[in-house]
């Protein structure tokens, strides 16, 4: 066991904090080359990169856990593998291999072993994956050489107040196009939720919630996580769109609610004009895990949640967090495959 950092663990929020290792790869000649740890947080480039000129970037966020029994286990790393894989072929990229992307998930683990939060801090590992054009490119198209990186971080809850319900407010603006890339894990997709964010921020909401570009009737996903509903009945309804992340934390929600809990889940088109009937809304990713909404704003009019009304989340998505987290810390077996032991 290596001496833990002296971190107050519990007081730590979202945010960056360098930590002593990083995984770095190259793609060069049409290549990947080896790849392995180093200590030099920086990167240098060409002023044309390709990331920097036309933002050929995507990644990836995954989390790494100190179990009850004292084990370090990461959560599904191979649903990360391919989705990152997805999301740079639709950017032209050379995809990282699946098996290589596990593995360099685990090395970074384990060379930073010392940063993760003992089981009971209300602290993670948060683990970075990405990818970028280094090479230089002035005509648009994509670049010839390539960077796998995987930084990690030690994070706290990604809404302040943990996990006290937020409110959010329906956007003006919208994340996605029909079909453009809201179902990959590009940078390009935050950039231009920033500006909205900022609005929110301003505004008293903790986030966005996006409509569908196309009739602006539907239900996406917030700037950075997916939705899911809790109906009259006690049961799932999770909003279903091909220009929304095909979030890990979601899907596995899914499988938890029907499986563990016996709960229907409905996964279907959701209109906002429906919302109104549901009793819990909850934001979920592995940044967010399950983060319960108190209300959506739409234009000064407000739907409220009931059951996330009280300062505490509703029933079921409480039992849906508590197993989830049961299960990426070790106190609930988990289903077969979805936990990845590091040490
Ligand atoms: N949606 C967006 C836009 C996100 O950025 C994230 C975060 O990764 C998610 C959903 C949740 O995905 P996951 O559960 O795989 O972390
Ligand atoms: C994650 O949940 O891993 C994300 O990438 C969300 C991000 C906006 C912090």
């Amino acid at each position: 066991m290596v001496q833990k950092k002296d971190i107050d663990w519990g007081s730590l929020g979202f945010s960056y904090v360098v930590t002593d290792k990083r995984y770095v790869a190259n793609y060069r000649n049409g290549a990947w080359d080896e790849g392995g740890l180093i200590s030099d947080d920086k990167v240098v480039m060409s002023e044309d990169a390709g990331v920097l000129q036309y933002s050929q970037s995507v990644f990836e966020g995954l989390k790494a856990y100190t179990t009850a029994d004292g084990h370090i286990v990461c959560f599904r790393p191979d649903l990360n593998a391919e989705r990152m894989y997805n999301s740079a072929l639709r950017l032209e990229m050379p995809p990282y291999p699946k098996d290589k992307f596990v593995e360099a998930v685990k090395q970074v683990i384990a060379g930073n072993e010392a940063w993760v939060p003992p089981y009971g801090s209300g602290a993670t590992l948060y683990i970075r994956p990405y990818m970028f054009g280094i090479s230089p490119v002035i005509g648009v198209k994509p670049a010839e050489d390539y960077q796998f990186r995987i930084f990690v971080t030690p994070v706290g809850p990604y809404f302040k107040g943990g996990a006290r319900p937020i409110d959010i407010k329906v956007s003006d603006f919208d994340r996605a196009a029909p079909r453009g890339t809201g179902n990959i894990k590009a940078g390009l997709n935050y950039a231009m939720s920033l500006h909205a964010i900022v609005l929110a921020h301003k505004e008293g909401f903790a986030e966005n919630i996006y409509l569908d570009p196309a009739t602006r009737t539907k239900i996406e996903e917030t700037g950075g996580a997916n939705t899911i509903f809790v109906d009259a009945d006690g049961n799932l309804v999770i909003p279903k769109s091909d220009s929304i992340l095909p979030s890990i934390t979601r899907r596995s929600i899914h499988y938890v609610a029907e499986h563990y809990l016996g709960l229907k889940v409905d996964e279907r088109e959701v209109y906002l004009d429906e919302v109104h009937n549901f009793r819990e809304m909850g934001l979920c990713g592995t940044a967010a895990v399950i983060c319960p909404v108190r209300a959506i704003n739409d234009h000064g009019k407000e739907i409220v949640f009931e059951d996330n009304n009280h300062g505490v989340m509703g029933p079921v998505l409480q039992k849906l967090y508590d197993t989830l987290t049961g299960i990426q810390m070790g106190t609930v077996e988990a289903p077969e495959g979805w936990i990845c032991q590091i040490d």
